[in-house]
């Protein structure tokens, strides 16, 4: 496999309007980041993911694009975003910034102009139809934030058009040459003035299988999940590839895709060496116990659900790429939260997780707040619940029967407000993070969990990800931890979450007991050294290690 500049890097994602407010707006910013950038260089991450900072109503937290080529009041000016490009690169930092354009906001000059005149040349930059003289609709597919993807055309009440997200996020036509044109241009304007790379949003979604059809209906309200039709559609890989020759290639960017449902033989298309993306996230754990029929019907995630998934992606991608591995980002709960059972939900068991997962083979990309272990925010009202995808999940739970307590607390559960509240940077009024209102409120906790506290203490969360991440870049042991094969390890063993890295010159087993309960592992081959472990026991002997509950280990073991 081909060696690229990204590949032994550690990355993380900045939600920008959580992570620091600089002028008591309540709203985090660019100047916010730029003054953090040396918080970066101290943890270790090389490249950071902005989430998306460009002109936005923000009806979908700025994935609802009105202008590309500007940056909203609310996050700074386009003399920020040059800055922090310049103070980034100085400490040998690379900026990513979101590419969404599946779709662009209903505000963006182009659907103004497709509404004043439908038929003209910005008609065809989205997918507007005649609405069916029965009052039927052109498909019943369902919108990924509630209803049908079909809303009236603005000021034509006879024409309809078409967004798998919210009204507010029309899609773009890709099949119009001129629309793919302009993306290029907008792409190649931003790599030009120093961006590293992009997270390419929802890309899947922008080829349709046509003409528009119904599939079966898999919920009362007679709608149907977009994935059907996504079974359908094919080409998505050839626009790609040409978005990939006309800008990513050319200017070496990195690219990570936020690909689901892909088809399994395009994978190699995807993320192989001549692939459209240089990586793409594993999504298989953020999928488990997902219900068809919404939040409130979702079932836990066990450890063995865990382990079995992160394996199988490990093995789906073996020989063709790196994927990007992820606990958690601005759509989910709280890694910790989620995947950890209650009893589990304290240092130890954060560090399990953080360790099983940061040292699976791949990019990665920790997300605002995971290096402390920020948890799940419980509203007490759906009032306080701002993520229109949670607002949506709630109704869905009402109607399926549920009281409104019940549908509460699923929207709790799941609601992409979770990983939204404000970064706490300290045990000052609101987590040091605003000295206004926050947006959000900050999570309750933040007295005892915040990032000042962790600095402090060398036994903390954030000082173990901070030597996972040095590991990572450890001239003894990186090319095991980067490159190395990717073994399982006593894989029937329950609650047991093992594997070995197997590099050129080093071998590693990663050791976790996911469960409340002591036990033992056998060894592979003598322990030369112990890297990591998040409890201070350590016993091994005749070819076994004894596990505490919650125990994690690296250790360097001989082949
Ligand atoms: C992606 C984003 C999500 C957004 C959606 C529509 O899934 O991560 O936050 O709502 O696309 O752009
Ligand atoms: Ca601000």
């Amino acid at each position: 496999m081909e060696k690229k500049w990204w590949h032994g890097k550690t990355a993380y994602q900045i939600y920008p309007k959580s992570f620091l407010d600089t002028n008591g707006d309540g709203i985090g910013d660019l100047r916010g980041i730029i003054r953090k950038l040396d918080y970066f260089k101290d943890l270790g991450v090389e490249i950071l993911w902005l989430s998306p900072i460009y002109c936005s109503p923000l009806a979908d937290q700025g994935y609802d694009i009105s202008d590309y080529y500007g940056i909203d009041p609310r996050f700074g000016t386009m003399e920020d975003m040059d800055e922090l490009l310049s103070q980034a690169g100085r400490r040998g930092i690379h900026i990513l910034m979101d590419l969404v354009v599946n779709h662009c906001s209903d505000e963006h000059p182009w659907f103004q102009a497709a509404c004043r005149d439908p038929e003209g040349p910005y008609g065809r930059y989205f997918y507007i139809v005649d609405r069916p003289a029965d009052g039927s609709l052109p498909c019943n597919w369902r919108s990924a934030f509630g209803g049908s993807v079909w809303s009236p055309l603005p000021g034509h009440p006879d024409k309809l058009y078409l967004h798998i997200f919210h009204r507010k996020q029309p899609d773009l036509n890709w099949e119009n040459p001129e629309v793919r044109q302009e993306i290029y241009k907008m792409v190649n304007w931003w790599l030009d003035k120093g961006l590293s790379g992009f997270r390419i949003d929802a890309i899947i979604n922008i080829k349709k299988h046509l003409p528009f059809e119904n599939y079966p209906a898999d919920r009362a309200d007679g709608l149907c999940s977009i994935e059907y039709m996504l079974a359908n559609a094919h080409g998505v890989i050839d626009f790609l590839d040409e978005m990939a020759d006309a800008a990513f290639r050319p200017h070496d960017a990195f690219t990570a895709g936020e690909v689901f449902h892909e088809k399994e033989e395009e994978l190699p298309r995807f993320i192989g060496d001549r692939g459209v993306f240089s990586s793409m996230f594993d999504f298989a754990e953020t999928l488990l116990g997902q219900s068809p029929l919404g939040w409130y019907d979702n079932k836990p995630v066990t450890p063995e659900m865990y382990k079995a998934a992160c394996f199988a992606s490990q093995k789906r991608v073996e020989g063709v790429g790196f994927l990007c591995n992820i606990i958690e980002n601005h759509d989910e709960p709280r890694g910790v939260s989620h995947y950890l059972p209650p009893e589990g939900r304290h240092t130890a068991g954060k560090k399990l997780l953080a360790g099983l997962n940061f040292m699976l083979r791949g990019l990665p990309f920790l997300y605002q707040g995971q290096e402390i272990g920020m948890e799940n925010r419980r509203c007490r009202s759906i009032d306080e619940v701002d993520d229109i995808s949670a607002r949506d999940e709630y109704q869905v739970a009402l109607a399926a029967g549920l009281g409104p307590e019940e549908a509460l607390a699923a929207v709790n559960r799941f609601s992409r407000d979770n990983a939204r509240t404000p970064f706490q940077w300290d045990g000052t009024e609101n987590a040091g993070f605003t000295d206004g209102t926050p947006w959000l409120p900050v999570n309750e906790n933040y007295r005892e969990i915040n990032l000042s506290a962790q600095m402090e203490d060398p036994d903390s969360l954030w000082n173990f990800y901070r030597a996972l991440i040095a590991l990572r870049k450890s001239p003894t042991y990186a090319e095991a931890v980067v490159y190395g094969d990717l073994i399982p390890w006593l894989r029937e063993q329950e609650n047991l979450m093992a594997y070995l890295r197997k590099g050129e010159e080093k071998t590693l087993l990663v050791l976790g007991n996911f469960q409340n309960a002591a036990q033992t592992a056998v060894l592979p081959g003598a322990v030369r050294k112990v890297l990591l472990n998040n409890l201070h026991e350590f016993t091994a002997e005749a070819g076994r290690v004894q596990l505490e509950p919650w125990q994690f280990l690296i250790l360097e073991v001989a082949r």
